[in-house]
């Protein structure tokens, strides 16, 4: 299987005046093409400035980044913007502009590439249909509830077509059942569509839902990655088996706590 994503040593320091900070510390990690991958840390670990360098919005220090083979800190303005429609990204807050409506809202990654008008209105309705949002097309954003104004976020990712989604916190806004409806959506996306998912989040049960492999981050080192149901069954960092602690009780232990695994992570057996 080839990657979709590779991160070779990369490191990140801001400068600042007190001093640099270093955000990322060498994190070398891969993610297959057609899988979904998750990243766990605690507040301010790295994840966001690691996935920001997916699609070019950051650059490494230090080491690369190579997505489809290609380093976005090579890439010249028009082959970042190609790049961009093939890379896409939902936010913790959906991000929607307040004056459009949800169609307008959907097609604007088509706009910016000045798709042509009959493409974005097919392209618009059919993520919409995806999501399960048609009925809603001409409403503003504020008419939403929060479940619906993420998903509207979702259709405009995936309205170019994209091979690879990026979630930075997709779900950390929303109630338990909302966000296992986006997770359902997200999973479909990546087994009906094919598309890569990368996902970022403090939640390691939205991990173990959705994810085939966990990479999880401690103050910008990697200090855990694998299968997801290797490291939850065997976590060996303090911090992933916090991480699980939240999920599994500790005190669980022998065939009830291999139970409830089986519950929580997807394809746990294999
Ligand atoms: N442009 C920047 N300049 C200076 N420091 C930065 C910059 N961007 C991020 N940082 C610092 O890098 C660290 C990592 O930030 P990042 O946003 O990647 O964390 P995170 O894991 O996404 O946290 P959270 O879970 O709170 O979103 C933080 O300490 C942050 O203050
Ligand atoms: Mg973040």
């Amino acid at each position: 299987m080839t990657d979709a994503v590779v991160f070779d040593h990369v490191t990140k320091v801001f400068p600042g005046r007190e001093g640099s900070f270093t955000a990322l510390d060498d994190v070398s990690f891969a993610v297959p093409d057609g899988s979904v991958a998750g990243v766990v840390g605690t507040s301010g670990a790295g994840k966001s400035t690691l996935i920001r360098m997916v699609n070019g919005l950051e650059t490494p220090t230090s080491g690369a980044v190579r997505v489809h083979g290609r380093n976005p800190a090579d890439l010249s303005t028009s082959e970042l913007r190609e790049l961009r429609r093939q890379v896409a990204m939902v936010f913790q807050s959906s991000n929607l502009l307040e004056t459009k409506t949800v169609a307008e809202n959907v097609a604007t990654p088509l706009k910016l590439v000045k798709a042509s008008k009959s493409e974005i209105a097919r392209r618009t309705s059919e993520v919409l249909e995806m999501v399960g949002l048609s009925d809603r097309a001409d409403h503003k954003p504020r008419q939403l509830s929060g479940g619906q104004r993420q998903r509207i976020g979702i259709a405009r990712a995936l309205v170019t077509d994209p091979t690879l989604l990026l979630c930075d916190e997709p779900t950390s806004a929303l109630d338990p059942i909302t966000t296992n409806q986006i997770l359902d959506l997200l999973r479909n996306i990546n087994e009906e569509l094919g598309v890569t998912v990368l996902i970022i989040t403090h939640q390691i049960d939205v991990v173990a839902r959705l994810a085939d492999s966990l990479a999880v981050l401690s103050e910008g080192r990697l200090v855990e990655s694998g299968p997801v149901a290797k490291v939850f069954a065997n976590p060996q960092h303090e911090l992933t088996r916090k991480f699980v602690d939240t999920v599994i009780p500790p005190e669980l232990d022998g065939s009830a706590r291999k139970e409830l695994s089986r519950a929580l992570v997807k394809n746990y057996e294999v």
